[in-house]
Formats: C-alpha cells, sequence, structure tokens
C-alpha cells in the first residue's frame, strides 16, 4: 500500500470508526495500525512491518493463520447455504455435526449446546439458561451470580456485569444488582505475605463467607474461568479450583466455566475443566472453536438441565445468528485439523513445556517481578520504576512495554503493569526463538528506559 492510500485509510478510520477497546486520544496521537494479511503465525501491517503474533489474534487464531482447510471449508459452506436460521423447527447440518461433536469432546456430563457469536453472547446466555432452570425448579429466589475478582466474561450487561475489571464496569454503572464479587487467586497484586496456595486457601475460605452473607439460596451459580486470561494471565494456586468446585456443590450452586480462552487446547488439555476434574454444570466457549476465521460462542449444559429446561416447551432465547451454518463449518474444519495434527497434545507435550522454560528464563531479569502460565499462555509482571510492591495507581507498564516488543517485531498484550502471551499452537521452536529473543530486547530496553 502506497503511504497516500495508507493516509487516507488512517483518515477514514479517525472520521467514521470507533474502535473496541481503545484509547481513541492515544489513537489519534500515535495512528492506525492496519493489518493486511497474515500467514502461520505472522501478520504484515500496511507499512510493510513483518510481526510475530505472540498473542494469536487475541488468544484465539490457535491454528495460525491461512489454513486452506478453514477457509475451503468455508467457502464449500458459502457456497451451498452461506445462512439460514436454526429458529422454527429448523436448522442446518453443520451446526448438527457441531453440536453432536461437542458433546462427545466435552468434559463430564456436557451433552447439549446453544449456539451464538461470540463469548459475551455466550455468558449471556449462560445467565438466562440459569434464571429460567431455577424459575422452573421453582426457586425464583435463587438469581444472584458470584464472579471473581480478575475474571473476564465479556461486554454485554450480564457478562459486564460478571467480569471483575473495574475498566470495564465503572464507566457504565455496572454490575447490575444481584452481581457478587469474590476473590480472585492473585497473590501478587494482593502484595500479601501469603505464599500462592495460602492466598488460594484465603480466596475459598473468603469466598465461603461472602456466600453465607447473602445467604446461599440466594445464589445461583458461580463463573469461573480455570486460568484468568484477560485479568492478567492468573493460575489456579494448588488446591484451589477443587476447594471452590466443592463449596459449589455444597450450597447447590452452579458451576460455570467459561472456557473462552482455555477450551480447544491451550492449556494442553481440550479443556481446562479436565486438568483440574471441574465437572462444570455449565460451559461457555468461543475463540479457539473456530480458532477466530469466523465469530462463534457456544453455551453447553448438563444433559439433565438441558431435558428439564426443554420439557418446558418454548424457549425464548437465541440470535440471528445462532448455529449459522457457515460458523459451523468453519469450526468443524478447526477441530479437524486440531485432531490431525495433534496439537492439543503437542500443546501439552512440546511446544507448551518450551514456552514456559523459555518464559521461566526472565525470572531473574531486573525489570520482572512474576512469571506466570500454563501450557501456551504466560505473563511477565514487570517491575514499576519504584520498585516491585510499590503503589501503582494508573501506570501502564505494560502497554509502554507492549509497544516497544512492536517495535522489536513481535506482538504481545500489555495489560496494567504486565505483558501477555499466547501464540498460536503451530508455532516452531525456532519461531518461539524468535518471539523470546524480541521480549528480551523489549526488556533491556524497558529496563534502560525506566
Ligand atoms: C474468558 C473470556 N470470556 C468471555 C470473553 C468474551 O468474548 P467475546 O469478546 O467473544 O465476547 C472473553 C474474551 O476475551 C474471554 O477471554
Amino acid at each position: 500500500m502506497g503511504n497516500a492510500d495508507l493516509r487516507q485509510l488512517q483518515k477514514l478510520d479517525q472520521a467514521s470508526h470507533i474502535h473496541p477497546f481503545t484509547n481513541h486520544n492515544d489513537l489519534a496521537a500515535l495512528g492506525t495500525s492496519i493489518i493486511e494479511r497474515a500467514e502461520g503465525c505472522w501478520v504484515f501491517d500496511s507499512e510493510g512491518h513483518r510481526l510475530l503474533d505472540g498473542l494469536a489474534g487475541l488468544w484465539c487464531v490457535n491454528v495460525g493463520y491461512g489454513r486452506h482447510e478453514i477457509i475451503e471449508a468455508v467457502h464449500r459452506q458459502m457456497l451451498r447455504l452461506p445462512y439460514y436460521c436454526s429458529f422454527f423447527n429448523t436448522t442446518n447440518e453443520p451446526a448438527i455435526r457441531l453440536a453432536d461433536r461437542l458433546s462427545r469432546l466435552a468434559p463430564g456430563r456436557l451433552r447439549r449446546t446453544m449456539f451464538c457469536g461470540s463469548g459475551s453472547e455466550a455468558n449471556e446466555t449462560a445467565i438466562k439458561v440459569i434464571r429460567a432452570w431455577n424459575r422452573l425448579r421453582k426457586r425464583p429466589q435463587k438469581t444472584k451470580l458470584l464472579s471473581r475478582k480478575f475474571s473476564y466474561h465479556g461486554v454485554t450487561l450480564g457478562a459486564a456485569s460478571l467480569t471483575g475489571l473495574p475498566s470495564v464496569t465503572d464507566p457504565f454503572d455496572l454490575p447490575l444488582p444481584g452481581f457478587v464479587q469474590v476473590p480472585g487467586p492473585h497473590p501478587y497484586a494482593a502484595n500479601t505475605d501469603l505464599d500462592s496456595r495460602a492466598y488460594g486457601q484465603w480466596c475459598v475460605e473468603e469466598t465461603a463467607r461472602i456466600i453465607e452473607r447473602e445467604g446461599p439460596h440466594t445464589i445461583a451459580a458461580l463463573f469461573v474461568e480455570p486460568v484468568q486470561g484477560a485479568g492478567g494471565v492468573i493460575c489456579p494456586p494448588t488446591g484451589y479450583l477443587k476447594s471452590l468446585r466443592q463449596i459449589c456443590r455444597d450450597h447447590d450452586i452452579l458451576f460455570v466455566a467459561d472456557e473462552v480462552i482455555t477450551g480447544f487446547g491451550r492449556l494442553g488439555s481440550w479443556f481446562g475443566s479436565e486438568l483440574w476434574d471441574l465437572d462444570p454444570d455449565l460451559m461457555t466457549l468461543a475463540k479457539g472453536i473456530t480458532s477466530g476465521y469466523l465469530p462463534l460462542g457456544a453455551t453447553m449444559l448438563s444433559e439433565q438441565m438441558g431435558d428439564e429446561l426443554l420439557k418446558a416447551g418454548y424457549f425464548a432465547h437465541g440470535f440471528t445468528y445462532s448455529s449459522h451454518p457457515t460458523c459451523a463449518a468453519a469450526a468443524l474444519a478447526n477441530l479437524d485439523l486440531l485432531e490431525k495434527e495433534r496439537l492439543v497434545d503437542r500443546v501439552r507435550d512440546e511446544s507448551g513445556p518450551y514456552f514456559q522454560s523459555r518464559l521461566r528464563e526472565f525470572s531473574t531479569h531486573p525489570s520482572v517481578a512474576e512469571v506466570r502460565g500454563m501450557g501456551l499462555i504466560g505473563a511477565l509482571e514487570l517491575v514499576p520504576k519504584a520498585g516491585k510492591g510499590a503503589p501503582k495507581p494508573d501506570s501502564a507498564l505494560g502497554a509502554k512495554a507492549a509497544r516497544i516488543a512492536r517495535e522489536e517485531g513481535v506482538i504481545v498484550r500489555g495489560i496494567r503493569d504486565l505483558i501477555a502471551m499466547s501464540p498460536p499452537f503451530t508455532i516452531s521452536r525456532e519461531e518461539q526463538g524468535t518471539l523470546f529473543a524480541a521480549v528480551r530486547r523489549t526488556l533491556d530496553r524497558f529496563h534502560a528506559e525506566s
């Protein structure tokens, strides 16, 4: 693209396009970056930069870019039936096959799937399913929803109300009534003297106290990301998830696993729920279900819950794009690739352990306060100027480091004072070498500049 065309596009963008999760003052000052194409783990922008995508788009392009198997499946489906709705006793073959396949892949009792267009919609659907189900069971007072500090469940009114990040809730006067927050197992942010396991135990005890305070008979469900992603790659301390799950059983509170990031292999198992034996009552999915090639979300329920809900008759929920045939075709082709190339096993046995060992090499870097991660997801907490543990009101060291990383040729995500990474599952050792060499240059520059 010529410079004049690029400037013209950037002007059009500024005049008419509102970007998601963007500070538009910064955008106006720094200019828009336009990604033109992508291949494998690499994206190419309109200024001629080739960037290693260390975040797989937005934690989603798990099979990498340019996969002809998905593109051709989508093309074939578009020619045959690009769209038809699933309302009114109608559906399409890819949606049927995908629901069936998920019921065989999913952990524990999860057998029934309702499709939608995104992770937020999947959580919004879960909220409505839970409300409808408790009404059917004649427990209309059981409506409150628990979620954890630092959780991210999306941006629609219910999903944002679940989200434990003030930047997502406060500007919109959320959460709505009936959403109750419990602690997230993040000792680093709590600045506590307890070690990770002890802090996890404290979180469980505090959650139990909050449940008693609110009254267990008023609480419908707890939403949990097995590893909290957008909140800063927070991995559960030993024993924590097991105890949390048990508290829900003890108090007849539904356990919802939000596997929008962790589903389909990022932790080295098909679902994070399997790693901690969570046996969720509901599970929400998106992102890796199509590797981001087309938008698709899913809410899975146990057979029993599905039966009770559907026997009641008309279920007035669903979207124009629920069970979209082309999105379902993309998901089926994506699952074929994951299986054929054994990508989930490879995350577990090869790329994941290598990624974690390379990540942990930074634990002695003077700019790194903590290293976290599992499988192919990880984060580095950056040391603020005033030193580790100093108060950090509005600091955005992560954004600064992510900008430097981009100059060094890689895309990572800046969150608060950390950088997060979650590359495609197809990343080679050599590409991991490129990623981590660029991260080291980034940290060295960051250290020199701070
Ligand atoms: C765990 C989790 N849940 C839900 C969502 C919301 O998904 P979407 O952006 O597709 O609405 C995200 C998105 O990052 C997520 O990470």
